[in-house]
């Protein structure tokens, strides 16, 4: 079973079906150069195959380890950043309550995040919180150099060897890095963490469905093999064989590079259920860090409505015609909450009582749709039946194939990212790095 359903039929009056179909022979092309690895990056393909390839063995593992830091740690501070966190969190926010972080008699441990940025205040509010807790730390870092999780890890490490002794330091840190090489890997064996590999022929931005999402995800309290199992099924409905009609993600994929290729520049991933934030935050990377390069690429935005319907509702409406949205649309949500009748009706509600908030918030996502396609913004619709960990799994990998073979469409490599390293560069030769001394002379001239 997957459910997980593309509708383009909202794009047909800026690009018509047939435009799309056009695109049918390019999308499988792209399609079969992920699996025959023909194209570019091909060395960077091994998230195709990983919902089918992970071994019983392999989640055993994870579960263990998730069980142990969760009896261990009333707080879990995942430190990544970029690839190394957005997935497990785009997955524990949708499936997590609302209020998690308040909930009394808890079974799991309240999920923290640490070297997603350098925001001083941050990390020190998040130690000062963390010094009289009882918490763990699950360290994720491909390169294992980068700067951001290395500083917040520094500083976590420190903290936490100051609570407890050195053997009870091991349990409750775990390294999720590379095999071999890396000042993370080096540092685990030293100090004997538990580790967890993240494959070298997998990209940051796609791993969510390596230990890098999956470890996070179990310590959270959910099921990770309901999301591998999601995942695996959408492996199979968008393989080289099932026809372009029938694949979900090469669909999507012509559907977006079709409106792109009519100047639609922007796309914009909306939600009308706030817990999907941080799915719109992995998509932006996934497809920003994937096609954005060599001067070509969709620019990924995204919005929650209706809330960001009060803010950036009028851009949308009337605003510059270069954008395009992809609505995530949640059949039924989990909950269920009736407006109740109001004796003053001061509101005028009364007409809304005894229907359901979420009836209210389809209406106001069909009203939404039907006023943007008016003015002028085509929309794809992209519907999962629920807010769960199956659906999800489904709804992430379709993202991840849609995105390879739409970068393939466009003629760039998704799968290397030349373009993060320029920041990078400039701030370590404004902060004087052994080695940046001649671009240390260069920017200051620049000054
Ligand atoms: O997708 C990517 O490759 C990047 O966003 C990385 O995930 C991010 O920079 C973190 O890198 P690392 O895991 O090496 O610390």
């Amino acid at each position: 079973m997957a459910n997980l359903k593309v509708n383009p039929s909202k794009v047909y009056d800026f690009v018509s079906k047939d435009a799309i179909y056009s695109l049918k022979e390019e999308a499988d092309a792209a399609n079969k150069m992920l699996h025959d690895k023909s194209g570019k990056g091909n060395d960077f393909l091994g998230w195709l195959n990983l919902p089918s390839s992970i071994s019983d063995a392999d989640l055993t593992d994870l579960e263990e380890t998730a069980a142990k830091l969760k009896a261990k740690a009333d707080y879990v501070v995942v430190v990544g950043i970029g690839g190394s966190y957005l997935g497990a969190r785009a997955v524990i926010d949708s499936l997590s309550n609302s209020f998690d972080h308040l909930q009394t008699n808890r079974k799991n441990p309240i999920m923290l995040y640490a070297g997603q940025n350098i925001g001083e205040d941050y990390t020190s509010e998040l130690l000062d919180l963390l010094k009289d807790k009882s918490f763990a730390i699950v360290v994720i870092s491909k390169s294992g150099t980068t700067t951001e999780p290395a500083i917040a890890f520094r500083l976590l490490k420190e903290l936490i060897e100051s609570k407890y002794d050195a053997s009870e330091v091991k349990e409750r840190i775990v390294a999720i890095t590379d095999a071999k090489k890396g000042a993370l890997r080096t540092l685990a064996d030293q100090e004997g963490y538990k580790t967890f590999v993240i494959p070298d022929d997998v990209g940051g931005r796609f791993s969510v469905l390596t230990p890098v999402g999956l470890l996070p995800i179990a310590v959270a309290g959910f099921n990770i093999r309901q999301l591998v199992a999601g995942a695996a099924k959408m492996e199979t409905l968008t393989t080289p064989e099932v026809p372009f009609e029938e694949n979900p993600s090469a669909i999507y994929a012509a559907t977006r590079n079709a409106l792109y290729r009519t100047d639609k520049v922007i796309e914009i991933l909306v939600n009308y259920q706030p817990k999907l934030h941080y799915v719109a935050e992995w998509w932006k990377q996934l497809y920003g860090e994937s096609e954005g390069k060599e001067g070509k690429g969709i620019f990924p935005a995204a919005v929650d409505f209706s809330t960001d319907l009060h803010s950036m509702g009028q851009a949308i409406q009337e605003g510059e015609r270069n954008i395009f949205e992809t609505i995530i649309q949640i059949a039924s949500p989990n909950k269920n909450v009736a407006i109740p009748t109001d004796k003053a009706d001061l509101d005028g509600l009364n007409f809304l009582a005894g229907k359901r908030i979420d009836e209210v918030n389809k209406m106001a996502e069909l009203g939404t749709l039907i006023a943007h396609v008016e003015g002028g913004v085509p929309n794809i619709q992209v519907e999962i039946p629920a807010l769960d960990e199956y659906n999800l799994g489904t709804l992430l990998y379709f993202f991840e194939k849609a995105c390879g073979i739409s970068g393939y469409m466009l003629g760039i490599n998704p799968f290397d990212q030349p373009g993060v390293e320029a920041y990078k560069k400039n701030m370590f030769a404004l902060l004087e790095k052994p080695g940046f001394e001649a671009e240390t002379e260069a920017i200051k001239a620049k000054l």
